[in-house]
């Protein structure tokens, strides 16, 4: 029978085939491919070449089993890559158990490490070690040619700081001699006869735009009963035009003047015929109707928050080659919160206007503490703020603020507006944050607006609330576990407790 189909010679395929058809076929099975190895056993004392960790003696290692539900405790050992060891040498990576180093030039120049601008915002509740933060990195980042400018200190606290580095810091308040124009013109308004036409104009733009947030924020944070002063193009018209003639801008003055405050509310009070028309208004009469809210807005800030603090041509002298400067202004805190602000935003405008212009390798940690009292004035005062950071020229700056949280601007009062999408865009001028200890709604404020994670919430919660200078470093995309270390010398610096250390 076999033999019989053996000669009839067609199997089904060969049949098929014949008749045009083709079976498919039986795909040859693959012959398994060994997958290369990724872990290869050592010797007891590890390879003895170089760079292997070969070791002379083997360290002691104990075995444990465990089941694959326990296993994750130990493994993977997942820690964000380490950054360079260079810049302030801050205190413990708790992650990966090394020295933890903030260097935020140094990232931005780092390709490997997601930081595009060097600007450090910190986040923490009152007590937790912001300031302490702040003070040991400017301190430390001094042996590397940095220095500090801290634009306006609302509790003194930085003046241990600068008298153990050999520098008085400035103080302001009522009846002190120290006065700050925050409409100075800078370093840009240097050598004014000698610039091309160009360049001036360009400076101008530049000048002009950082007054005219300045008298916005201040105006903006007047009140009218609940609500804020508006602030609208005819008044940047008349402002703009204002501050133009007055310096000597709009007649072609080869020299610039300063002017102040309330010489622009003067000038606004009694209008020139000039004024009046190249505001377009048709008679002083209508010009003074159209601007009453805001002249009333700024006669408010010359007789009460400026008088006597930003009224006049600055006064003090600073060093900039210093290792440290300051301004102290706890003697402001008797005018109240809004006072506070308002000198913040001034000095905030001013400090911007000193670094507008800043020569190669001056490299500065510019410190803004206790944001939140400027934030408080209202939306205006808040883009005043955005403002003086994202115009920050000064390449070689770090600006470093400090605040308790991120809805501290939305506190201004109009929730869901415009306040609340500038808090968001605030978060984007520094790329790196620190979050120390904070309640829970605060961070998971937090971990909405920075994606951070529940693993990151809970640091912020739990362990960052258990000792001072803890803190999650947000570096970019990475996050790193810091516990910052004091010496005993800065401990003594930085201790802020004094009021209540009698209590002991
Ligand atoms: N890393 C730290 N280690 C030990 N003590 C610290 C640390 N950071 C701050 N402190 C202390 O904690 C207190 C409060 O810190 P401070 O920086 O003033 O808090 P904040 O600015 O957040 O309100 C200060 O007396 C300070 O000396
Ligand atoms: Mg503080």
């Amino acid at each position: 029978m076999r033999k019989a189909t053996a000669q009839s010679g067609r199997t089904m395929a060969r049949l098929l085939h014949d008749f045009g058809h083709d079976l498919p076929r039986m795909p040859a099975p693959e012959t398994p491919q060994r997958s290369p190895r990724l872990f290869h056993y050592a010797a007891r004392g590890g390879a003895a070449r170089p760079g292997r960790g070969w070791a002379p003696a083997t360290a002691p290692v104990s075995s444990w089993r465990m089941t694959s539900d326990q296993a994750p405790v130990w493994w993977p050992f997942v820690a964000t890559p380490g950054l360079p060891p260079t810049g302030a040498q801050m205190g413990i990576d708790q992650l990966s158990g090394g020295s933890f180093f903030a260097d935020p030039l140094g990232w931005v120049l780092d390709d490997e490490i997601s930081v595009t601008n060097p600007n450090i915002m910190q986040f923490g509740k009152p007590g937790r070690g912001k300031s302490g933060n702040t003070k040991a990195f400017c301190l430390r980042m001094m042996d590397f040619g940095y220095r500090t400018l801290i634009l306006g200190d609302p509790k003194d606290e930085y003046e241990k700081l600068c008298r153990a580095l050999g520098v008085e810091p400035f103080v302001i308040g009522p009846g002190l001699p120290a006065r700050i124009n925050p409409l100075a013109f800078g370093p840009l308004g240097q050598g004014w006869a000698s610039l091309s036409a160009a360049e001036a104009h360009r400076r101008t733009a530049i000048i002009f735009g950082r007054w005219l947030t300045l008298v916005r924020g201040l105006v903006g944070s007047q009140r009218i009963g609940e609500h804020r002063v508006p602030f609208g193009p005819s008044d940047e018209v008349v402002v703009t035009t204002a501050l133009r003639r007055l310096t000597g801008y709009s007649t072609g003055a080869s020299q610039l003047r300063e002017t102040t405050i309330p010489q622009l509310w003067d000038a606004l009070n009694t209008p020139t015929d000039d004024l009046v028309r190249d505001c377009r208004y048709e008679s002083a009469g209508h010009f003074l109707n159209e601007t009453r809210l805001l002249r009333d807005a700024l006669g408010q800030l010359v007789s009460g928050a400026l008088a006597g603090l930003f009224d006049a041509h600055t006064t003090v002298d600073v060093d900039w080659n210093a290792p440290i400067q300051s301004l102290s202004l706890s003697r402001l805190d008797a005018l109240g919160d809004d006072a506070m602000g308002i000198a913040l935003t001034c000095l905030g405008s001013w400090g911007r206007g000193m670094r507008e212009m800043a020569s190669r390798g001056d490299l500065r940690i510019v410190v803004r503490d206790e944001v939140w009292k400027q934030f408080r004035l209202g939306p205006e005062a808040v883009k005043a703020y955005d403002a003086d950071l994202r115009l920050s020229r000064a390449t070689g700056d770090i600006q470093w603020a400090n605040a308790h949280k991120p809805s501290d601007p939305m506190s201004a009062g109009d929730q869901g507006s415009q306040a609340v999408a500038i808090a968001k865009d605030l978060m984007h001028l520094a790329d790196v944050k620190i979050l120390l200890g904070q309640d829970g709604a605060v961070a998971d404020e937090l971990e909405r607006l920075l994606d951070l994670g529940s693993i990151a919430r809970d640091l912020i919660t739990g362990w960052a609330m258990h000792g001072m200078g803890r803190g999650l470093w947000v570096v970019g995309e990475q996050m790193y576990k810091v516990q910052t270390v004091l010496h005993p010398f800065e401990r003594d610096l930085t201790f802020t407790n004094d009021a209540i250390e009698s209590a002991r």
